[in-house]
């Protein structure tokens, strides 16, 4: 089966073809036919974080170059096409304009691709740039005859960090498997919007066993990370002063909170752990290496806290496998602790490489892939960005 994954929930914009067969296990195998993604981050950086709007025109900007560097790869065929009902493609990109006026001369030129199924992001996320992909998807959905598949971008995230990859940075000629693992599964997400505790028995089934009462983990990356004028994403930029004071043996003079570490449930909460950062932040002039043991006291802090949470858990949920999802899955510190101290207890980490932990449209045809073959098909005509979708 050919998947086109779409993804726009965030400040990435991304397209990619794979080809995919076998069901939910040993059976199933992945190809990469075509691969595309562009980063916002640096337009983002002046605002400190995503900018919705400026977000979904540049996702509305980007999709169709996007689209054009995987479809060479496609064989192309004039059967099932029908020349596009430009009034029909109007209605839907409506809201679109630059989007049409890029799609319009592409599906002339181009023929009907190869393609059996497409998979869109429709939340969580912000929910201007979600639309865009939505609505590129319906209008490719109408123009080629092709299903659409509806996914849940933090699903896309669980099962990325389940496969496992070869060849992992070509665009075309990566190639994966399903990992060996055994249900239930706990899954520990962590991201820009999210950090949620689920609990899984089978693909596609989750329950939710604790989340964040207030910030997310990334975004307490991010904000910490403003906080010490570094940089957005904040979470690459803290990780590496962190590493820094590691490697210096730079240790700090001062201890921060662990929220909610030795409370009897699996929720977190990080927003005072940023508050304490303001704290000893406010009115001082910080040199480098007061920055640095921030940031390593902050990556510890947060750590702890997950590990702690995620290891009560496993034991509490009898689950055998943990997978970790989400762009700050990608944290080297974060992912060695969980590491080590699952090992003690005989646990698996299931993580993908950190590349590939950020947001990408490889995880959406992935998870679209196994919702494809449970024939769960979206209808187009009431398919909505849902920027707060829960996964649970
Ligand atoms: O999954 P993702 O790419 O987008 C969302 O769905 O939110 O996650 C983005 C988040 C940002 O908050 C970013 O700072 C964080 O992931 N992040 C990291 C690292 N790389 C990205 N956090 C900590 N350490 C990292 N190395
Ligand atoms: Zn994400």
């Amino acid at each position: 089966m050919k998947v086109l994954g779409i993804e726009t929930s965030c400040d990435e914009t991304a397209v990619c073809l794979i080809e995919a067969e076998g069901d939910f296990g040993p059976t199933f195998s992945w190809k990469m036919l075509g691969n595309a993604l562009l980063s916002q981050a640096k337009l983002h950086e002046q605002y400190g974080g995503v900018f919705p709007n400026l977000a979904k025109r540049e996702h509305a900007k980007n999709l169709v170059p996007l689209l054009s560097q995987c479809l060479p790869k496609l064989p192309l065929s004039h059967v099932g096409f029908t020349k596009p009902n430009i009034e029909n493609l109007r209605k839907i990109l409506e809201r679109e304009p630059e989007l049409l006026d890029q799609l319009i001369p592409l599906l002339e030129q181009h023929g009907r691709p190869d393609v059996d199924v497409i998979t869109v992001t429709y939340g969580p996320g912000l929910e201007p740039a979600l639309w865009v992909g939505i609505n590129f998807a319906k209008a490719l959905s109408l123009v080629w005859n092709i299903p659409i598949v509806a996914v849940n971008h933090m699903e896309g995230h669980v099962i990325m960090s389940m496969m496992g990859h070869s060849n992992i940075l070509e665009n075309v000629g990566m190639s994966g498997k399903l990992n060996v693992f055994e249900f239930p599964v706990l899954a520990l997400l962590i991201s820009g919007g999210h950090t949620e505790l689920v609990l899984s028995k089978t693909f596609g089934e989750y329950r939710l066993i604790g989340q964040t009462r207030d910030d997310a983990a990334g975004e307490a990356f991010d904000k910490v990370a403003r906080l010490l004028g570094l940089g957005y994403p904040g979470g690459p930029e803290i990780s590496r002063l962190a590493a820094e004071a590691r490697n210096d043996n730079l240790v700090a003079d001062f201890k921060l909170p662990r929220p909610m570490l030795s409370d009897d449930n699996f929720d977190f909460s990080f927003s005072g752990l940023k508050t304490a950062v303001l704290r000893l932040v406010d009115g001082n002039q910080l040199l480098e290496d007061d920055k640095r043991k921030i940031a390593r006291e902050f990556e510890d802090a947060v750590a702890e806290v997950l590990v702690a949470k995620t290891l009560r858990a496993v034991e509490a949920y009898g689950a055998n496998t943990v997978v970790v999802g989400g762009g700050v899955s990608a944290n080297k510190h974060i992912r060695s602790e969980l590491a080590a101290k699952l090992e003690t207890i005989g646990a698996k980490l299931l993580v993908c490489p950190p590349e590939l932990s950020t947001d990408n449209a490889i995880m959406i045809a992935l998870a679209g892939y196994f919702h494809t073959l449970n024939k769960d098909f979206a209808d187009p005509a009431t398919l909505r960005a849902t920027g707060n979708l829960k996964l649970a």
